[in-house]
């Protein structure tokens, strides 16, 4: 139980931080941050907004709005980079696969339950749906939060 709310809060820090470009970085940073900061820098001067505009946007239970049109550009941008969307919305699972991975451990090697938690993940959201590949960006996004969150309420 204990890892799974330290997961969540990772999670958590890890999708805001795709809103957020100025994170102070050090030599420890981890990769999986590093490309967000990247790739959010990109995706907020693709989509016109400013570094970090889209601070705070998530509700209570840490859950995007999905009908804002350009925060799903933001991270539609975003996932678009790192592979795990394409254009026509198809999903790839092995990149999804990766960067959940990444995410759930900061870059350290994967643990059993660790491994479970983004297999079973990757079940329940990857048949995600959207009206285009960015609406479903976010709607993964979402997909994965729930999951989580799911597993703490149990
Ligand atoms: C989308 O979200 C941004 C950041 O919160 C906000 O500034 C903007 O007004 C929103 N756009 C719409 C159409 O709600
Ligand atoms: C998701 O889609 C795949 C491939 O089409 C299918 O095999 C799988 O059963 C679906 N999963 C869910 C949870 O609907």
């Amino acid at each position: 139980m204990k890892v799974i709310i330290v997961l969540i809060g990772v999670c958590v820090a890890i999708f805001q931080a795709q809103a957020r470009t100025s994170e102070s970085i050090s030599v420890d940073t981890p990769d999986v941050i590093l490309d967000n900061i990247v790739d959010g820098k990109v995706c907020s001067r693709q989509v016109g907004v400013a570094d970090g505009g889209f601070k705070n946007v998530e509700d209570q239970d840490g859950l995007l709005p999905e009908d804002n049109e350009s925060l799903n550009a933001f991270h539609g941008c975003i996932f678009k980079r790192k592979g795990i969307i394409d254009n026509h919305g198809i999903i790839d699972v092995g990149n999804l696969r990766i960067y959940l991975s990444n995410l759930f451990t900061l870059d350290q090697a994967i643990s059993p339950s660790q491994r479970r938690l983004v297999e079973s993940s990757i079940e329940d959201c990857r048949n995600t749906t959207g009206k285009d590949y960015n609406q479903k960006s976010v709607k993964l996004i979402n997909c994965v939060m729930k999951k989580l969150y799911g597993l703490v309420k149990e």
